[in-house]
């Protein structure tokens, strides 16, 4: 149990995601492509569909030199009622380190209680945390600067809100999170994040004094995996919140749009922005295989 885990930002010290961060753009400054982790293997058990965290953590694997094996859970006893404590002492001697895809943030802790080695979160319904570290990246890549520019959430206080609040508690930015009433992120994350950091978040509910001078716009879709149903309820209560050209007129200049994908063009964001100049998406998918390489090599060395 002597491993470091990466289940929630805060796992990580401010100093150790810069260091994380700096290697991940100086790796894709030089495309690196090396052996350091050869024999190494890295399993990922996704209990939901992914294309980008799925795919960059095994090509990420693959660049350091490993190998990877991708499980989804009905592969595994998991399905069938193992506990997940005991999966996770079984994996823990076939593997070097595991990505979770999961439901609840639990079974990504319980996990990680139980296991000798590395545990990822690849998302959960709480966090999606390595989504956040590669899109602060993508940001720096693109000269934003963290602690002066106007950084803006629109949109669902939803995992990855969650970890972008985390973010901005544990590197001591300021963040405006803007959600519709009834969809804010959690109480009890907000007040942690006081409790702990005194962190600088503003709940806000209106849109157009959200995009007001933003430099660094962020949006994600309404309605996450596993919220399926309450798809109509959400389009309702989700009108106003598109990004769209005429709200994005009243942010910065030279601001830039961040979307974690996959994107619903139409509801939180429009063809004309998504495909727009100020949209940084693609590089932004990128980005997270050259994070992902930095911290998987980050956590291999610290077993
Ligand atoms: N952004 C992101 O996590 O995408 P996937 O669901 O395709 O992994
Ligand atoms: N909030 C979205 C992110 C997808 C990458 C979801 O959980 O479905």
């Amino acid at each position: 149990m002597s491993s470091r885990h990466f289940t929630r930002i805060w796992d990580l010290e401010k100093m150790e995601i810069e260091a994380i961060i700096g290697q991940a753009l100086k790796w894709k400054r030089v495309k690196h492509r090396g052996s350091e982790w050869k024999g190494k293997i890295l399993a990922l058990i996704f209990e939901k569909a992914s294309t980008r965290t799925r795919i960059s953590f095994e090509t990420a694997m693959m660049r350091l030199g490993g190998d990877s094996i991708f499980l989804s859970k009905q592969d595994l006893q998991l399905s069938r009622g193992e506990p997940i404590k005991d999966t996770a002492r079984v994996l823990s001697r076939y593997v070097d380190a595991v990505v979770l895809r999961t439901y609840d943030q639990e079974t990504i802790d319980e996990f990680a209680r139980y296991s000798d080695i590395p545990v990822i979160n690849g998302l959960s319904n709480q966090f999606h945390p390595c989504q956040v570290l590669s899109d602060i990246m993508t940001v720096l890549e693109k000269g934003g600067d963290l602690y002066r520019d106007k950084i803006v959430w629109l949109g669902d206080g939803n995992n990855v809100a969650h970890s972008w609040i985390e973010a901005s508690a544990i590197l001591g930015f300021p963040l405006v999170i803007c959600s519709p009433e009834g969809f804010e992120p959690s109480e009890y994350l907000l007040r942690e994040a006081n409790d702990r950091f005194k962190a600088q978040i503003e709940i806000i509910h209106d849109p157009r004094q959200a995009l007001k001078g933003a430099k660094i716009i962020n949006t994600d879709v309404w309605i996450s995996m596993g919220q399926e149903k309450e798809t109509e309820r959400r389009r309702r209560a989700f009108r106003g919140f598109t990004l769209d050209t005429s709200l994005l007129e009243l942010a910065h200049p030279n601001a830039i749009v961040l979307h974690c994908l996959p994107a619903h063009r139409g509801e939180e964001i429009t063809e004309e922005v998504l495909e727009g100049p100020k949209s940084v998406v693609w590089d932004q998918a990128e980005n997270k295989m050259w994070f992902h390489m930095a911290l998987l090599d980050f956590l291999l060395k610290e077993l």
